[in-house]
């Protein structure tokens, strides 16, 4: 079973399904509902009083009314425009228009599997509606008591996978980077390699480790991520290199979401004042750094990626995308068999 180039396209451009994506800081979802856009959904978020999260297809069963207009009731939601009540599983649970109507119980609606984790809101994203979700892991770091972290959450006007194209460039840090407080070591030259991972792979700079940005690690599990780490001066304070774990997912066509978390391997009073330098110190640094990588990427031709020369150093996104291709692909002949089945 082939599938078309623009079907792969389309896929990547939303987002690999059967995965989990962050979707928002957990911060920004209250009782009152927010509707966004990610990975080819519009989507209503809020919570109950408990706190405990619904995420919903934003999309009325009845006439297509974003339900993040209507009124939130605790686990279900009453849409503004004529009253149906759709559960947090996505059931027409009440029509008080019509009662009794055919609407009333349908499980109309897609409601999406969600995990609240490391400050940020998880919603897996199945190729079907009723695909069960997978378990979502993450980097062991993150939810370690030995290690402190920050999550920075930002939207950027590019296609999501510039950024991933972007962390997967280690080089870029010597040159884009380089009047930072933290990249202004190490050669601006280089011979790179890839090392197969357990899950992923890592491109590495070869001989030069700790010195600046020197590597980019992929996995995939369930989620995917890139980590990486930057030496710090001893002005820097405590907890070794700084590390850094960086999700990016697509929102419309165009716009990202861009999620890093910010660690550092330090507990006891080594917690505290990392924690207390980072705010008063670094963050503001950082978000300098980071709006290099910004104005840069929003700036770059959308189709930048059909007109380059790569090289060398270039080897890791290579490797990234076609990573995501084969995925895509693999996910949209799997969802194509059965039909093709069905019309031999
Ligand atoms: S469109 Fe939502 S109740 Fe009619
Ligand atoms: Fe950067």
């Amino acid at each position: 079973m082939s599938v078309s180039n623009e079907a792969i396209e389309q896929r990547l451009s939303e987002g690999l399904r059967n995965t989990w994506h962050p979707v928002l800081p957990s911060k920004f979802v209250t009782t009152k509902p927010i509707s966004i856009y990610r990975c080819g959904f519009r989507i209503v978020l809020w919570r109950d009083q408990g706190g405990k999260l619904y995420a919903l297809e934003d999309f009325c069963p009845h006439r297509g009314a974003p339900l993040s207009h209507g009124i939130p009731m605790g686990d279900r939601i009453a849409c503004g425009y004529h009253g149906v009540q759709v559960s947090g599983a996505g059931v027409a649970v009440s029509v008080p228009g019509s009662p009794g109507c055919r609407l009333e119980g349908m499980a109309a609606t897609r409601s999406f599997p969600i995990e609240e984790r490391c400050e940020a809101i998880f919603l897996f994203f199945g190729e079907n509606k009723d695909t069960p979700a997978t378990q979502l892991e993450l980097p062991a770091e993150l939810e370690s008591d030995e290690w402190s972290s920050f999550l920075c959450y930002t939207e950027w006007g590019g296609d999501y996978r510039y950024v991933y194209d972007n962390v997967m460039d280690p080089m870029h840090g010597a040159f884009l980077h380089r009047q930072s407080h933290s990249m202004s070591f190490g050669e601006t030259t280089a011979n790179f390699r890839v090392r197969e991972t357990d899950h992923g792979f890592c491109f590495e700079k070869e001989g030069q480790r700790d010195i600046n940005f020197d590597w980019t690690e992929f996995e995939d599990r369930g989620a995917h991520w890139l980590s990486l780490e930057i030496p710090y001066p001893p002005t820097g304070g405590p907890g070794g290199n700084f590390r850094i774990v960086g999700i990016y997912s697509p929102m419309q066509p165009g716009w990202s979401a861009v999620f890093h978390w910010r660690l550092r391997k330090v507990s006891g009073w080594h917690r505290d004042a990392w924690r207390f330098l980072y705010k008063n110190r670094l963050e503001k640094r950082h978000w300098h750094v980071l709006e290099q990588d910004r104005v840069l990427l929003e700036d770059m031709d959308p189709e930048a990626n059909k007109r380059e020369i790569l090289y060398q150093h270039d080897m890791g996104l290579v490797r990234l995308r076609r990573y995501f291709r084969q995925k895509a692909k693999a996910q949209l002949e799997a969802n194509a068999e059965p039909a093709a089945i069905a019309a031999e």
